[in-house]
């Protein structure tokens, strides 16, 4: 597996301006503090994990095929545990690299899952595929939807960054409000005899590429080029959606609101927002 490292790009805790101990820092001994707060005061622990925890090596090996500028796992032609065309479940491997930011998720997901046993606390785990929604911050590393649709509607450049450029790369999308309506349903029954880990994302109905995104930019705002960028991002992967299909049986969840209802509503709030990009791009 080659990748190369962007140098400027933060990339799941591995670029030049963040901090490899920060991120260990707020990531996993944050949770650990958490956790050790809930064993003091005998609480429950929701912890929102992470996509990122799947083993990039078979995804961006995964043989793909182009369909309307969007990538798709060619499942003709390989195999992998954990992989339908519903997507990536939770059996799918887990193995290193992951990213630093992935592996302090999953040593978090393991601390939870031993606190719970030794303590006897209630632990759920939901890992989220990319969250999406009006008055998130327009930053790449806070959700792409919400930065796409406001750099986009602003005429800002943006590129195509890696993967020749063509903007092929899809992501899943859930809404903030349905990972409550999970969170909620977790909090009132502790007891609950399931598995204590579950995906939790928008799914094949969600996903799209970014220049499948790009297209629906310009059909609401009209036109603007998109460059492309020969570089690429660490640990990027060309294709990643979620199966929640066990958060469905475990849990009578799945999602309510829609892709088309989830962009909408970032580009209404963009829209009333002028002064959005500066203000939540500013750290
Ligand atoms: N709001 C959120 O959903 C949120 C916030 C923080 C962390 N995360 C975590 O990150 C994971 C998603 O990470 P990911 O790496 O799969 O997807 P991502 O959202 O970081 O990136 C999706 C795609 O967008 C491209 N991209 C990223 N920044 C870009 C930029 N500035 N310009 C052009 N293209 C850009 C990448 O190449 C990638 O292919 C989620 O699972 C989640 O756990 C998500």
């Amino acid at each position: 597996m080659g990748h190369r490292c962007c140098g400027k790009r933060k990339c799941a805790g591995v670029s030049s301006n963040a901090s490899s101990q920060q991120l260990l820092e707020h990531n996993l001994v944050g949770t650990i503090n958490v956790l050790e707060y809930c064993k003091r005061n005998k609480a429950g622990f929701i912890l929102l994990s992470t996509s990122r925890v799947y083993s990039i090596a078979p995804l961006i090996t995964l043989p793909l095929a182009v369909e309307n500028n969007a990538y798709g796992p060619r499942l003709d032609s390989c195999s992998v545990v954990g992989l339908s065309k519903t997507g990536v479940a939770e059996s799918f491997s887990t193995a290193p690299p992951v990213s630093l930011y992935g592996a302090t998720k999953l040593a978090s997901e393991l601390l939870a899952v031993e606190y719970g046993e030794a303590f006897g606390l209630p632990i759920w785990i939901n890992r989220c595929g990319v969250l999406a929604g009006a008055g998130q911050f327009a930053q790449p590393d806070q959700g792409i939807f919400a930065f796409w649709i406001n750099s986009y509607l602003r005429r800002r450049p943006l590129r195509y960054i890696g993967f020749d450029g063509r903007g092929y790369q899809v992501r899943d999308c859930l809404h903030p409000r349905d990972v409550a309506a999970l969170v909620w349903k977790q909090i009132q029954s502790p007891d609950r005899q399931v598995e204590r880990v579950q995906n939790v994302a928008g799914g094949v109905d969600s996903a799209m590429s970014l220049a499948q995104l790009s297209e629906w930019c310009a059909g609401r705002f009209g036109k603007h080029v998109i460059g492309r960028d020969s570089g690429s991002r660490t640990y990027d992967v060309p294709w990643m959606v979620l199966d929640s299909t066990r958060a469905k049986e475990q849990w009578d969840w799945q999602p309510t609101l829609s892709r088309e209802q989830i962009l909408e509503e970032i580009a209404l709030h963009a829209e009333a927002h002028p002064e959005w990009l500066e203000i939540s791009s500013s750290r």
